[in-house]
């Protein structure tokens, strides 16, 4: 059966079926080992010390990445519903491996990392940071339970995760601006001609994962439910992956593209193939993407790169900004995922009055939320904490109960107050 469906990468709407992927795959067949990086090594010794750096950070992740995606896809063979979609997932395994002997190779040759695959994929593990780490651990653990669970709600989690998430938001953004760097630089060839063919296999991995979703999940509300599950788990993780090693943006700038311009790019893809999918950003609940969606994504790439060098989003930071415009942000996020229909009659008033900022208040109120700086009169809820505190607690999972148990947060209000908190800001 062919759908209709946008192409990815691309505004171009086709018909694309299970064999036409599969043909594309014979005749876009290529060569790792015919590749000649002889001419790469100077090509490398020529970049400066911050773009080398950068490039070992980036193909770093890319290694290890490709490593894992060859390695746990074969539960989603056995998944497969239908015999050509797992004839696909076998061509795509051929593929992932052969990017990893890519690199493998990139790595070898041009920056001199000798050994096995294996020792070669190690050398890469202290450029891994916490959003990456977050986003591989849960494809490894993807693997396992779809082997132990074959069901269509569950494969269509694990295609989330795999093909949506890891290929089409992280892997391809990532290509996109290194590629275009290194096609118009002209000084790495063997690499440049290995990454143009790894990023046309992604398109069509990318393409299948579209496919598969738009024709299980627009009627399946099991699928959706799963979906939705997965993005509660590792939005936070993979929001963090391209956060540069201390923050620095130069690892990005000194390719000619800013950290907004790949968040812009990632969000883009994202609205674009979950419109095709059938199951847009705008109907998953409103914790998932808590962001306007009439506003661009070079807009929303903007305040979330500020929220991630703030060290609000990302890995946990010790001490995270707390100027008045990223806990602006902060609370716009609160507001957003309110659930407003929890709040009870009349006015609900939460007033946080942190021990190292500048306090806030929430009230939600007729279905409408609203996040002021300062403090609020005869609020129902006094929450007292630390800024650190309150970003482990909103954005990073960590538990109220144990904060308070711990006396890091203080809650002043009735129970039903506390309880009714509980409802309408649930944790993520
Ligand atoms: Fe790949
Ligand atoms: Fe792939």
């Amino acid at each position: 059966m062919s759908v209709a469906q946008t192409e990815p990468g691309s505004n171009r709407t086709g018909t694309i079926s299970y064999m036409d992927l599969y043909r594309r795959w014979e005749e876009g067949n290529w060569s790792v080992m015919e590749l000649d990086f002889s001419a790469d090594r100077v090509g490398w010794e020529a970049l400066t010390e911050l773009q080398r750096s950068s490039a070992l950070w980036m193909y770093s992740m890319f290694f290890y990445g490709e490593d894992s995606v060859a390695d746990n896809l074969s539960p989603y063979i056995d998944a497969a519903p239908t015999e050509e979609q797992a004839y696909f997932l076998t061509t795509q395994q051929v593929d992932e491996a052969r990017h990893a002997v890519l690199f493998h190779r990139f790595f070898n040759e041009v920056l001199e990392v000798e050994g096995s695959i294996g020792s070669t994929l190690e050398a890469t593990l202290p450029q891994l940071n916490w959003g990456y780490r977050g986003v591989f651990d849960r494809l490894d653990r993807m693997a396992d339970e779809l082997r132990a669970d074959r069901s269509l709600p569950r494969f269509a989690q694990a295609i989330t995760l795999y093909h949506l998430v890891v290929e089409g938001t992280l892997a391809q953004p990532g290509q996109h601006y290194i590629e275009d760097f290194f096609n118009k630089d002209g000084g790495m060839p063997g690499f440049s001609a290995g990454m143009v063919n790894v990023s046309r296999d992604e398109q069509r991995h990318i393409g299948f994962g579209v496919k598969t979703l738009s024709e299980i999940v627009p009627q399946s509300e099991e699928c959706k439910a799963a979906i939705v599950e997965l993005f509660r788990e590792i939005n936070r993780y993979s929001v963090g992956v391209f956060c540069p090693p201390a923050f620095d943006r130069s690892y990005t700038e000194c390719w000619g593209f800013s950290l907004e311009d790949i968040y812009a790019f990632g969000l883009k893809l994202v609205r674009q193939r979950w419109k095709t999918i059938g199951f847009p950003l705008e109907e998953m609940p409103d914790d998932i993407w808590p962001f306007d969606h009439s506003l661009s994504a070079e807009e929303i790439a903007k305040s979330q790169v500020k929220l991630l060098l703030a060290g609000v989003t990302g890995a946990p930071h010790p001490s995270p900004d707390s100027s008045p415009e990223i806990q602006g942000l902060l609370f716009d996020m609160t507001t957003r995922r309110a659930r407003t229909d929890e709040a009870g009659k009349g006015p609900f008033k939460v007033q946080w009055d942190f021990t190292d900022a500048t306090p806030w208040n929430v009230v939600v109120d007729n279905g409408s939320t609203r996040a002021d700086p300062g403090s609020i009169s005869d609020p129902d809820l006094t929450l007292k904490t630390s800024w650190t505190e309150w970003v482990g607690i909103a954005l990073n999972n960590r538990n109220p109960l144990r904060a308070i148990a711990e006396r890091r947060l203080t809650p002043k209000g009735s129970p039903r107050a506390l309880n009714t908190f509980r409802k309408v800001f649930p944790p993520i």
